[in-house]
C-alpha cells in the first residue's frame, strides 16, 4: 500500500468476477452451465465493466464436491466441453480486454485421480508419498484431533492396507502431501500447462493448507467437539496451529511466483483464515509468493459501523498489501439474503459493494450479486451440496442457482423444458438480467455504473486508506474512509443521517440521495470526490 509504487501491475486496480461454471450458462441444452454457454456471456460481463474473471473448476472430476475434487487437472470435463471450448472462452475474454483465471485445487484432488488409486493399490509404490498415510493405532484411535472443513475427523481407514489417510475435506478429496517434492514437480508442470495455454493467473483453492506440520501434531483444543455442531463451530474449537498456513508453504508459493513472473500471471489465494494475521501476512506481503490472498471477513460481518469497520481494519492493519475482497462466493449465502432479503437486503449488499470498491486491493463479485440475487430457495429433497448433512443453511445449494438470464421457461440459462442440476429457486422477471438491462434503476445498472466511477479513480490504487474520525450521532451510523480525495461513506441506519463530509457525489446507490448533499438516505452509499481534503 506504500504511495511510492510506480511499477503497476495489471491486477492492481483491476475488478473480478466469480464464475461458478455450472450455474452460469448451458449452451449445449443438458441443464448445466458450460463453456459454449459461458463464451456467450463474456460481452455481458465487459458490458457490466468487468477486468479479470476467475473461472471454477472445469476439470474432469466425479463431482462429489462438484469439481473440487479434480481426477485430471490437465483435462476438461466433458460436462463443460472440450480444450477448444476453454480456448475459445479464453480467446474471447482476451477479445474483449478481459483477463482469465482458473481454479486450482492443489491442496486434495480426488479419490478417482490415477495418483490416488496407484498409492490404494501398491503401498510401497512411488504414489504412495503422493498422499499422508499413518498406521492405525491398536485401540482404533485416529492419528490425531484434526477436524475437517466439512466437519468430523479428517482421516479415513484404507482397510486394506491398515493405514489412515488424511483428507481436510470429503474422505473422496484426499490430502496430497506437499512434503513431497514429486507433487511439487507435478502441479508446476500443470500451471505451466494452463499458463501455455493463455490463462493469466490462478484462485489457489484451500491456499492456507497444502503443507502439515511434519509431525501430524493434534491442534490445541480449545472447547469439547461433537459432530452435531455446525461445521464451522467444529472448526473454531481448535487453535489450528499445525493443519493450516505451515511456514513451510511460503516456499511453495515462491516457486509458483518465479513462474508466474515468466507470464505476468496472477496468484490469488484463497486464504481462508481469520485469526493468524501474521501468519498470512508473510504469503501475501512480499509480493514473492502470492499476489493477492482473499480476506473472508466481509463474507461474516453485520450491517453494523462497529462490525464493518473492524472487519476491515484487522486485515488493512495486520496485512500489509495484496487483499482480496468479496462479499459473495459459491461458498457462503448471499449477502442480500444475510442482510435480511429484499429491498433492505439488496440496498445493504449494494453499499457494501461501494464500500469494498473502496479498499486497498482487489474487489470480487459474484454470479448474480449484480443482479442483487438472494439465495435460491432450495428443498430438503433438491439438496446437492455433499456439505451439512440435512442442515439446509448449512449447505451451499441456495448461493448455487442457476443465473436467471431471461423470464420463461429454462431462464434462458437452459434450452426451455429442459431441467437445470439445481432449481432456479424461485426467480421473477425483475431477477432477471434482461430485465434489469431494460430498467435504468435496476441493481445491474447500478453496478455497472460503480464499476465505471472506479475505473475513473485508479489514482485510489496509490493512495494511503485513512479512516474518517466521527463523532456524535454519525459515528454509530455511518462508514467512512478516504483514499487521497475520494471518500467512501455508507450510512448503516434505517433512518436518514448527516453526510460526515460534502464534495462532488460520484456515486449513489440512492437516488433521492444524490439529489441531497448533506443527508444520506438509510442504508446509502456514496463515493464523493473532497477537494479541499
Ligand atoms: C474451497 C472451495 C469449496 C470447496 C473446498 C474444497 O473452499 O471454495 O467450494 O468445497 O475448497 O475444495
Ligand atoms: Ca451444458
Amino acid at each position: 500500500m506504500s504511495p511510492a509504487t510506480t511499477t503497476r501491475n495489471w491486477w492492481d486496480h483491476a475488478v473480478g468476477y466469480e464464475i461458478y461454471i455450472r450455474s452460469f450458462a448451458d449452451g449445449n441444452g443438458d441443464g448445466i452451465g458450460d463453456f459454449i454457454g459461458l463464451v456467450d456471456k463474456l460481452d455481458y460481463l465487459a458490458w457490466l465493466g468487468i477486468d479479470v474473471v476467475w473461472i471454477t473448476p472445469f476439470y474432469s472430476s466425479p463431482m462429489r464436491d462438484w469439481g473440487y475434487d479434480v481426477a485430471n487437472y490437465i483435462a476438461v470435463d466433458t460436462t463443460y466441453g472440450t480444450l477448444d471450448d476453454f480456448d475459445a472462452v479464453v480467446e474471447r475474454a482476451h477479445a474483449l480486454g478481459m483477463k482469465v483465471i482458473i481454479d486450482i485445487v492443489p491442496n486434495h484432488c480426488s479419490d478417482q485421480h490415477e495418483w490416488f488409486q496407484h498409492a490404494l493399490a501398491n503401498p510401497t509404490g512411488p504414489y504412495r508419498d503422493y498422499f499422508i498415510w499413518r498406521d492405525a493405532a491398536a485401540d482404533g484411535s485416529l492419528p490425531n484431533n484434526w477436524v475437517g472443513y466439512f466437519g468430523g475427523p479428517t482421516w479415513t481407514l484404507d482397510e486394506a492396507s491398515g493405514q489412515h489417510y488424511l483428507h481436510m475435506f470429503l474422505p473422496e478429496q484426499p490430502d496430497l502431501n506437499w512434503r513431497n517434492p514429486a507433487v511439487r514437480d507435478e502441479f508446476e508442470a500443470i500451471l505451466r500447462f494452463w499458463l501455455d495455454r493463455g490463462v493469466d493467473g490462478f484462485r489457489i483453492d484451500v491456499a492456507q493448507g497444502l503443507i502439515k506440520d511434519e509431525q501430524l501434531r493434534s491442534n490445541p483444543q480449545l472447547a469439547p467437539v461433537d459432530a452435531s455442531m455446525h461445521r464451522w463451530e467444529q472448526w473454531d474449537c481448535f487453535e489450528h496451529q499445525h493443519d493450516i498456513l505451515q511456514p513451510e508453504t511460503l516456499a511453495i508459493f515462491q516457486s509458483w511466483n518465479d513462474i508466474a513472473a515468466e507470464y505476468d500471471a496472477l496468484l490469488l489465494g484463497e486464504t481462508y483464515d481469520l485469526t493468524s494475521l501474521d501468519r498470512l501476512d508473510r504469503l501475501v506481503s512480499g509480493g514473492d509468493a502470492l499476489h493477492v490472498g482473499f480476506w473472508f471477513g466481509a463474507m461474516h460481518l453485520d450491517w453494523t459501523a462497529e462490525s464493518i469497520r473492524s472487519t476491515f481494519a484487522q486485515p488493512i492493519d495486520g496485512i500489509s498489501a495484496g487483499l482480496g475482497w468479496a462479499q459473495n462466493s459459491h461458498d457462503e449465502h448471499r449477502s442480500v439474503t444475510r442482510f435480511g432479503g429484499g429491498d433492505v437486503g439488496r440496498r445493504r449488499a449494494l453499499s457494501l459493494a461501494v464500500l469494498l470498491a473502496g479498499l486497498p486491493g482487489m474487489p470480487f463479485l459474484y454470479q448474480g450479486e449484480e443482479l442483487g440475487l438472494a439465495n435460491g430457495i432450495i428443498e430438503a429433497e433438491d439438496k446437492l451440496d455433499p456439505v451439512g448433512g440435512d442442515d439446509l443453511d448449512a449447505g451451499r445449494d441456495g448461493n448455487r442457482t442457476p443465473i436467471p438470464w431471461e423470464t420463461g421457461d429454462g431462464m434462458g440459462f437452459s434450452e426451455p423444458g429442459v431441467t437445470p442440476w439445481l432449481p432456479f429457486g424461485g426467480r421473477t422477471e425483475a431477477d432477471t438480467a434482461a430485465a434489469q438491462r431494460n430498467d435504468p434503476d435496476s441493481m445491474v445498472h447500478r453496478y455497472r455504473q460503480l464499476l465505471r466511477v472506479r475505473r475513473t479513480i485508479s489514482h485510489i490504487a496509490d493512495a494511503e486508506f485513512e479512516w474518517i474520525e466521527l463523532s456524535g450521532e454519525s459515528s454509530s451510523d455511518v462508514v467512512a474512509f478516504r483514499r487521497g480525495d475520494i471518500v467512501f461513506m455508507a450510512n448503516v441506519s434505517s433512518d436518514a443521517t448527516p453526510s460526515p463530509l460534502t464534495g462532488e457525489v460520484l456515486f449513489a446507490t440512492n437516488d433521492e440521495g444524490r439529489e441531497s448533499r448533506t443527508m444520506l438516505a438509510p442504508d446509502e452509499a456514496r463515493i464523493v470526490l473532497v477537494l479541499d481534503p
